[in-house]
């Protein structure tokens, strides 16, 4: 990360008083840097570009400036700036979103809460943890640990991604299918609205029937009404030991046969999925394949195995699925370290086909429906992509799965996300069909948005607009993402 000093204002440099009203109306971001330091305004060619955008590629970030407040105070002034000046705030975290949510393209100023990342406090009887936006989490996970406690909400991007960030977009991952998404675990949140008001809401309480919880608006809202400051965590019981079973499965439609077998004999805590590609790329960049030979489809099954009877649980669940041909090669971890070279083969998915600039699909559809739907994706893609290499992986257990479409290297940007662009207006219908969604955990953002309308009616956005409009009256937050 780069800081540098940026310039003084003229009008500084000869000593008028920087806090004149003619200069914050004539110098936005002069008094912008009146408002914070000068070393929290950035405004560098590759400041704005690395904090300009997440981990999309397609779309160009061009922010005007990037700030770095340190408290809810500063943010509050900050949304005050920005209502005073017309200009527009992205707010940013870990910017490890998937769907451009955190994308400055045109001219905004990038809020990134980077230096927001105190551990506040903690209170035993309770379990909640308070925190600050900016906590990244895998602190917020060692911070859970340090108390004796765990943070079920876990995802390949732990080390980068921050607990504001996964709020705005109710994160999910790895664990849903025990666990539940980053929603089920806000116990309260503070949050400064379009205004600059802040709102305190739910005090951690477990039971609070008082109207409309707030809270969960704001969860999942995408930055577009309220820049989350701080949260209180809901912290639980460590698992007991939890071993790592991988299966090789010979075809698409055993997948979800293996998960009915695997959920009646073991506590899950993840149900898995990716492709023989998938596994591929992950070890082309390092790493040992489990198996001998190779299979079309591998599971990955994380259980609890407190004690001895659960690996014999696994091994039983393992033969019943040979026996029907559903599986054709397994392993399961005798340590840690063995668990974690499993995960590495599905967490590093992401990261090794990265260079191939994929477009994503993050879709869903209800667990009963998995089967089905992926057999009709799987002849649409068949039929749509010829030429272009699909790695299918997620996280089928909770009905989610991820798509990646690899750019083929003499393919231009705009050319390929527009031939993605219209497979995915087919996809919509393979979705309506089967009543799932065109965006299960990475948000709408700007990649999804063209297709909202696909999956919620006219009538729900139209409500979703006049909310925006109640908590963000001057549109400053994050405009352009979700809808338009
Ligand atoms: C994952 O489950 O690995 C992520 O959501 C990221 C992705 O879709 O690449
Ligand atoms: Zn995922």
């Amino acid at each position: 990360m780069h800081r540098r000093r940026a310039p003084r204002s003229v009008c500084r440099t000869l000593g008028t008083s920087s806090k004149t009203p003619r200069l914050t109306m004539s110098d936005p971001i002069a008094a912008l840097r009146e408002l914070l330091s000068e070393s929290r305004v950035l405004e560098q060619a590759d400041d704005l570009e690395h904090y300009g955008r997440d981990w999309t590629r397609q779309f160009p970030p061009a922010p005007r400036a990037v700030v770095l407040p340190e408290t809810v105070e500063e943010v509050q002034a900050l949304v005050r700036w920005a209502c005073a000046h017309s200009i527009a705030l992205v707010p940013s975290g870990g910017r490890t979103g998937l769907s451009g949510g955190a994308v400055a393209m045109h001219g905004e100023v990038v809020l990134c809460m980077e230096r927001m990342h105190r551990i506040l406090d903690f209170d035993p009887v309770d379990r909640v943890l308070h925190v600050e936006a900016g906590v990244v989490t895998e602190a917020l996970q060692q911070a859970a640990r340090e108390h004796g406690l765990y943070y079920p909400v876990d995802f390949g991007s732990r080390g980068s991604s921050q607990i504001g960030g996964n709020i705005a977009t109710n994160a999910g991952g790895i664990k849903v299918l025990r666990y539940g998404m980053t929603r089920d675990w806000v116990a309260s949140l503070k949050v400064v609205t379009g205004n600059g008001d802040l709102l305190e809401l739910n005090r951690d309480l477990v039971k609070n029937a008082t109207g409309y919880d707030l809270r969960h608006l704001m969860i999942g809202s995408e930055g577009t009404l309220g820049v989350v400051v701080e949260a209180g965590i809901r912290l639980t019981e460590p698992p007991p030991e939890l071993r790592v079973m991988l299966l090789a499965v010979p075809d698409m439609d055993a997948l979800m046969r293996v998960f009915g077998v695997l959920r009646a004999r073991l506590a899950l805590t993840a149900f898995e999925f990716f492709t023989e590609q998938a596994m591929g790329h992950v070890l082309a960049q390092g790493g040992q394949r489990p198996f001998e030979g190779e299979a079309p489809f591998y599971v990955l099954a994380e259980f609890e195995a407190p004690d001895e009877r659960a690996q014999e649980a696994a091994l039983a669940a393992f033969e019943t699925a040979a026996d029907e041909a559903w599986v054709v090669d397994g392993v399961i971890s005798q340590s840690q370290a063995q668990a974690r070279q499993l995960w590495h083969l599905r967490e590093g998915i992401t990261e090794s086909i990265a260079p191939h600039t994929p477009y994503k699909n993050d879709i869903s559809v209800r667990v009963s429906r998995v089967a089905p739907f992926m057999a009709d994706m799987q002849s649409l893609f068949d039929r749509e992509y010829p030429d272009f290499e699909v790695v299918w992986f997620g996280h089928i257990g909770d009905g989610n799965l991820h798509i990646g479409v690899l750019r083929p290297e003499d393919m231009a940007m705009d050319s390929f996300t527009e031939a993605c662009g219209r497979v995915t207006g087919l996809l919509c219908d393979v979705l309506e069909k089967h009543g799932g969604s065109i965006s299960a955990e990475h948000g709408v953002g700007l990649l999804k948005k063209p297709y909202l309308d696909r999956v919620r009616s006219p009538h729900e956005i139209a409500l979703m607009r006049q909310v925006k409009a109640v908590f963000d009256p001057h549109g400053i937050l994050n405009p352009g993402k979700v809808f338009d």
